[in-house]
């Protein structure tokens, strides 16, 4: 695939990498240079993933439940004691939950949602923003969702987790503009610190 995007030797990590959209951003990473990191709890697809991808670059992958704050960290430090790193950080696990109308929707249904949608992201933020600080260099993409803007009817759990995520990407896009966030890390400002979220 022709690229004009270079990551050559950039590290990313994408949740939900597995699968669906976490798969093929890993294989844009890979066609782009980079090296891609693949954070998912289901361990044989994960295996499977890398063995698929492995021809496009390197490809590394890490068992993660993303909405337990102990396996993130492992996670991160894991990436960081393998490749240095951490460079580039696409949040793309995400749940539905199904289709019912919110009054019909299970407390711990509508809870789950939640904690995989939107705790999670915070989590890996969480864990991986201070490596991103520490060595001058970051870009995170969230995957939300035009529900989470417009509240889809029979999925008010998704669409509130969206909504939560479109906001924690706007106050961590506002923080991370702060020169001072990058100095009070680094004790040097990186060149430009353009902080990419969406
Ligand atoms: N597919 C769509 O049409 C669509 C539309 C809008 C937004 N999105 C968003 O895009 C993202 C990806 O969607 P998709 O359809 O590719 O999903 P998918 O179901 O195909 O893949 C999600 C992956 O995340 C992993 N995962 C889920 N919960 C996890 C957890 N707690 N810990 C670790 N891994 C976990 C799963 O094992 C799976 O491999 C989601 O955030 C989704 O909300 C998707």
């Amino acid at each position: 695939m022709a690229t004009q995007i270079d990551l050559k030797d950039r590290v990313a990590v994408i949740t939900g990498g597995a699968r669906g959209i976490g798969y093929a951003a890993a294989a844009r990473m890979l066609h782009s240079g980079a090296v891609a990191v693949l954070w998912d709890m289901d361990a044989a697809r994960l295996a499977e993933a890398k063995a698929e991808l492995a021809p496009l670059g390197t490809v590394t992958t890490d068992v993660v439940e993303l909405t337990d704050e102990v396996s993130v960290a492992a996670a991160a430090n894991a990436v960081a004691g393998r490749h240095g790193r951490i460079d580039i950080l696409v949040n793309n696990a995400g749940i539905t939950g199904g289709n019912a109308k919110t009054w019909e929707l299970e407390p711990a249904v509508w809870r789950k949602v939640i904690d995989v949608n939107l705790i999670a992201p915070f989590l890996v933020c969480h864990a991986v923003v201070p490596k991103m600080l520490t060595n001058g260099y970051g870009r995170i993409i969230n995957i939300a969702s035009v529900a989470g803007k417009e509240g889809n009817p029979n999925a008010s759990h998704y669409s509130a987790s969206k909504a939560g995520l479109i906001g924690l990407t706007k106050s961590l896009g506002k923080e991370l503009r702060n020169p001072t966030s990058w100095r009070t890390a680094s004790r040097q400002l990186p060149p430009k610190p353009t902080f990419f979220t969406r």
